[in-house]
């Protein structure tokens, strides 16, 4: 079993299908720790109720993003962590985590990458006036949401969404593509040529 480090920001709700994807036995995983930037996150709550180690790191504690980020490889290395999942982890990933765990941290993007990076993307998406949006599960690179797509899933807007329905819609399929990705990963199928992922025997 591998094991997982998710850093979360907020709600968790991505957490907590990669928890229960774990516990379901869909993934040979555990979450071995959850580290927030946000003492306030309730995807802490979330990991205590699991009996999973929850880690609260506050930014403003450290003298800079590269110090910060020295801790957070120090907790993730300290549980012996193979895979970091971004769930909702609302920070550009520094050179001192990417290098320590370099080809081996993901994120899920509430967009059909590359359009619409960065924050709120479904509400860009929705403002833009797309037909169709989704969501994309990459590999983390230094750029904001440029890194190799893994995974992705459309989901059509209709005239009377709004943002927030759009997001709801979204969120489904996060749920269900995160877990996904992570069990290719975790079971040896993914194959990376440059940008490309394939999905393997
Ligand atoms: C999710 O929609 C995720 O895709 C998004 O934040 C939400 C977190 O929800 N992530 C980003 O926007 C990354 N820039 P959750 O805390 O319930 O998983």
């Amino acid at each position: 079993k591998k094991n997982l480090g998710v850093l979360a920001s907020g709600r968790g709700s991505n957490l907590q299908s990669i928890m229960d994807a774990c516990a379901a036995g869909r993934i040979p995983a555990r979450v071995a720790v959850v580290i927030s930037d946000n003492n306030d996150a309730y995807a802490l709550e979330r990991a205590r109720r699991a009996g999973i180690a929850a880690v609260a790191v506050n930014i403003d504690d450290y003298t800079d993003k590269a110090e910060y980020e020295r801790y957070i490889v120090k907790v993730l290395m300290e549980h012996g962590v193979h895979l970091v999942c971004l769930a909702g982890y609302m920070r550009l990933v520094g050179t001192t985590m990417l290098d320590a765990f370099a080809g081996r941290v993901m994120n899920i993007h509430p967009a059909l990458l590359p359009a619409f990076p960065g924050l709120h993307g479904q509400e860009q998406a929705w403002r833009y006036g797309v037909k169709y949006s989704g969501c994309t599960v990459h590999f983390v690179d230094d750029g904001m949401d440029t890194g190799p797509i893994i995974l992705q899933a459309v989901v059509p807007v209709y005239d009377d969404d709004t943002a927030d329905t759009l997001a709801a819609r979204i969120l489904e399929q996060e749920h269900r593509i995160y877990p996904e990705a992570i069990n290719l990963y975790c079971t040896d199928k993914l194959v990376i040529e440059g940008r490309i992922v394939r999905i393997g025997a």
